[in-house]
């Protein structure tokens, strides 16, 4: 897919998260909306969604679209959990060469991993995307990802994993 049909679909999925979000500050129903607005937009995404950080070092599953996926990762386990440890976005376009990569879905075959923060800077949750094909994200995806988790920051103030 090309840089410019990428930052197209970001774009148009922020606006509309922008607008069904407006006056919205439940952390529930914006990581739902956001997982339904990207998962639709996004063709090659097999998974979409959110981990929450519920304890010091552990993630659980929050809202997502897409098969079945694990309920906890500790911090020191797979993408997520790596993207929760550095605070910083994972990009993986080979989930095989990924060491400790937690299989929710045997057939994903790359992934992204960004976090999301509240207000005041708390990490609160990871955002999640699989794909079935290898290399499906670049850093387009990261810099529309990273916009979409941003939006969501003012509404994350009462998701406090601490
Ligand atoms: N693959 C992820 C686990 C979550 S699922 O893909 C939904 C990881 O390694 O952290």
């Amino acid at each position: 897919m090309s840089s410019d049909t990428k930052n197209t679909i970001y774009r148009d999925a922020l606006r509309e998260l922008d607008a069904v979000l407006e006056g919205v500050d439940d952390p529930v129903t914006a990581m739902a909306t956001c997982a339904c607005i990207l998962h639709q937009r996004l063709s090659y995404a097999s998974w979409t969604g959110f981990y929450r950080v519920v304890a010091p070092r552990l993630l659980r599953v929050g809202p997502y679209q897409g098969p079945l996926g694990c309920l906890e990762i500790p911090f020191d386990r797979g993408v997520c959990g790596a993207a929760a440890r550095e605070r910083a976005p994972q990009v993986v376009p080979d989930v095989h060469a990924f060491p400790g990569h937690i299989a929710c879905d045997e057939a994903a075959r790359s992934e992204i991993v960004i976090p999301v923060f509240a207000p005041d800077g708390e990490l609160v949750a990871v955002l999640d995307v699989d794909s079935h094909q290898p290399s499906s994200f670049d850093e387009d995806d990261r810099e529309g990802l990273e916009r979409i988790a941003e939006r969501l920051r003012p509404c994350m103030a009462s998701l406090s994993g601490r």
